[in-house]
């Protein structure tokens, strides 16, 4: 803000001195004073007669031109107006009018100034915001870490070390991120983001710490969920538990908590491509699973443990009670008479294996 202020003040004042000498008389009186000798009188103006010559033949002309009914040219008119107009710009400039040096490069110095200011506090923003959203704030938070590293380091407060990671973290630079969020740990253990953002790094080696055993490997995952159950309303929690899952093998528990990150961030395109390559992989080995997804995910849950409706791992229903259950309705849950055939034999046999 302040450098802002700086700037506009400056360019105004180089504007200034760059215009004064344009601004004709009024200026030229208080500028030409400035210009007095030393026996105190004014320099004199060696083209004055012609000078103030020219000046009454071009108001004349103009004054003709002006008076010109309108769509009527006299080129002849227009001719002697330029010559005038030349002429009077090919004299030198009256002593009192001339810039002095010292002002104009003041000036061009203030210009100069202006343009570096410029170039390092706007030019930048305005090219990031040329950039599209996510790629602006990785090169943003690229460029704010030398600070908010200095930061942190210096006042080893949770604040300082959780800005220092969060910057490092969206511009990928993971090395830096485990730094800081370790650093944020000390100060509070359950930190959630730092510990699943850790966690997660971790887990995909990024940041230059490779596991190197399978009790490494859920130890990083333990950091992942628990920072889901210190936050589960945190979509970023669900993404990254769901992330930690599919690492492990765990399609469709993946799936359940990418699909409780969507709800939470509706906005969220992160996950997509993963959630349609583990809904496609669920699909093809279980078909049931696709009709469960289409019809009754939104009560009983994505993977069943309920929400509106009751968690289908502990119903105790036999195969003919549940297929009454979904063809009739029950209580305030909807008959889905249109369920048959091969998709009503898949879906039983899912909630069957549920209830095992
Ligand atoms: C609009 C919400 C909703 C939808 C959609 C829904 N259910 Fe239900 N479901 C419920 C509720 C509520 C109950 C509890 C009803 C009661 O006991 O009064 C229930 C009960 C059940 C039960 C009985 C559980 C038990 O042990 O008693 C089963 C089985 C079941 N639902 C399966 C399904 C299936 C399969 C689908 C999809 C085809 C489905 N539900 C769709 C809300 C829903």
């Amino acid at each position: 803000m302040t450098l802002l202020v700086l700037v506009v003040v400056l360019a105004l004042a180089a504007l200034g001195l760059t215009l004064a000498p344009l601004l004709g008389r009024r200026v030229r009186g208080q500028v030409g004073e400035g210009n007095q000798v030393g026996n105190g009188s004014t320099v004199p103006d060696p083209d004055a007669p012609e000078r103030s010559r020219l000046e009454a033949e071009q108001a004349a002309l103009s004054a003709e031109l002006i008076a010109l009914p309108e769509g009527v040219h006299k080129p002849e008119l227009e001719n002697r107006a330029a010559r005038v107009l030349r002429a009077l710009d090919a004299l030198p400039p009256a002593p009192g009018q001339r810039p002095s040096p010292a002002l104009g490069a003041l000036g061009v110095l203030i210009a100069l100034t202006v343009v570096a200011v410029g170039a390092v506090s706007f030019v930048p923003r305005w090219q990031l915001a040329a950039l599209n959203g996510p790629e602006g704030l990785a090169v943003q938070s690229a460029l704010s870490l030398p600070g908010l590293q200095r930061t942190a380091l210096g006042s080893r407060s949770q604040s300082a070390y959780l800005a220092w990671g969060d910057a490092a973290f969206t511009s990928s630079r993971y090395d830096q991120a485990s730094q800081a969020y370790a650093g944020a740990l000390k100060l509070d253990p359950k930190q959630p983001r730092a510990l699943r953002r850790l966690g997660i790094m971790l887990l995909t080696g990024q940041g230059g710490m490779a596991l190197s055993d399978q009790k490494q490997a859920s130890q990083a995952f333990l950091l992942v969920r628990t920072a889901a159950q210190l936050a589960p309303q945190d979509p970023e929690s669900q993404l990254l538990l769901g992330y930690a899952l599919n690492t492990f093998g765990q399609g469709n528990l993946a799936l359940a908590a990418l699909e409780r990150y969507r709800n939470l961030a509706p906005q969220g395109r992160e996950a997509d491509d993963l959630i349609a390559t583990l809904q496609a992989s669920r699909d093809r080995a279980d078909p049931g699973a696709r009709v469960y997804a289409a019809n009754c995910a939104s009560c009983h849950g994505a993977a069943g443990f309920g929400g509106l409706g009751p968690n289908l791992h502990e119903s105790r229903l036999s195969r003919a009670a549940l297929k009454a259950v979904i063809l009739n309705g029950k209580g305030s849950m909807p008959a889905y008479p249109q369920i048959k055939g091969a998709e009503l034999d898949a879906l039983l046999t899912r909630l069957e294996r549920w209830e095992k």
